[in-house]
């Protein structure tokens, strides 16, 4: 049993927003799945899995002599993943409550693993990279997309400038550890791959445009499923946070 996790306030509104994302990253998430060589008969590790929205396409890939596991740090969510699994009859899915840093899952000889937008949240990531390598067999391939940095993320620098002046947090790195674009910089993720025993290393920059029809409704995204920015506010009375989500939309 995992204590209660931040994640778990935003487990609903990613969820619902699940035909947003779903086209926000599918070229992402096709490019993540090939790098990976998922194909038929496949066990994978889905690391950061959320509701399960890569998962479900994971278990197509596989089928059902494959094996998926689906792992997160938050309870709510991936019981979300797990009912969306269920009802989408993928027995091949099974999932399991695990901190990306701390998997426990040497020496499980996967043939791949994946984390879609989950690593950047790691404060260390080269032990939850560590622990990716040993859950893979030799030959194993390990595929991740992370957000690159702030020049090609200005909506985000945004709402997380006016969150943080909002909640009277002093201007920090756009790379600091545990936080949205903490794996963004240039050569980073390269680098702790390279240092945690990883080789046949590719970085790849890729566009994937969030389209919605207004900027509020991007806002009302993230008041429901972003998770570090709704953090940020919490704090905050409650007119205090609704100033910061205003702001936003303008
Ligand atoms: C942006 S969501 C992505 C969810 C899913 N992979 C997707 O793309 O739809 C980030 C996910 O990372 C999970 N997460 C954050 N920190 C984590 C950690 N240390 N270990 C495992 N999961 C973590 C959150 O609970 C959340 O489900």
């Amino acid at each position: 049993m995992m204590a209660a996790h931040p994640w778990d306030e935003a487990a609903q509104g990613w969820n619902s927003h699940v035909a947003v994302i779903r086209s926000w990253l599918a070229e992402a998430t096709e490019a993540m799945l090939t790098a990976a060589r998922i194909g038929p008969g496949s066990r994978v590790l889905d690391i950061a899995a959320g509701a399960g929205d890569q998962t479900l396409d994971i278990a197509g890939r596989v089928g059902p002599q494959g094996h998926v596991l689906a792992t997160d740090i938050s309870a709510a969510i991936l019981a979300l993943a797990d009912a969306n699994a269920r009802a989408a009859g993928l027995q091949q899915v099974e999932t399991r409550v695990a901190d990306a840093e701390a998997l426990g899952l040497g020496g499980a000889g996967l043939d791949a693993a994946v984390c879609r937008l989950g690593l950047m949240f790691c404060r260390a990531p080269l032990s939850a990279l560590a622990g990716v390598r040993a859950a893979l067999r030799p030959g194993g391939r390990f595929s991740a997309l992370v957000f690159s940095g702030p020049q090609h993320n200005p909506c985000l620098v945004t709402m997380m400038a006016v969150a943080r002046r909002h909640a009277g947090l002093a201007p920090t790195s756009p790379f600091e550890p545990g936080t949205l674009m903490s794996l963004g910089e240039p050569g980073r993720f390269e680098h702790l791959l390279d240092a945690a025993g990883f080789v046949d290393i590719e970085a790849q920059l890729m566009s994937a445009p969030f389209h919605l029809p207004t900027s509020a409704d991007y806002v009302a995204f993230v008041r429901s499923a972003g998770s570090p920015i709704m953090q940020m506010l919490a704090p905050l009375p409650a007119a205090a946070q609704r100033d910061a989500w205003n702001e936003m939309r303008v």
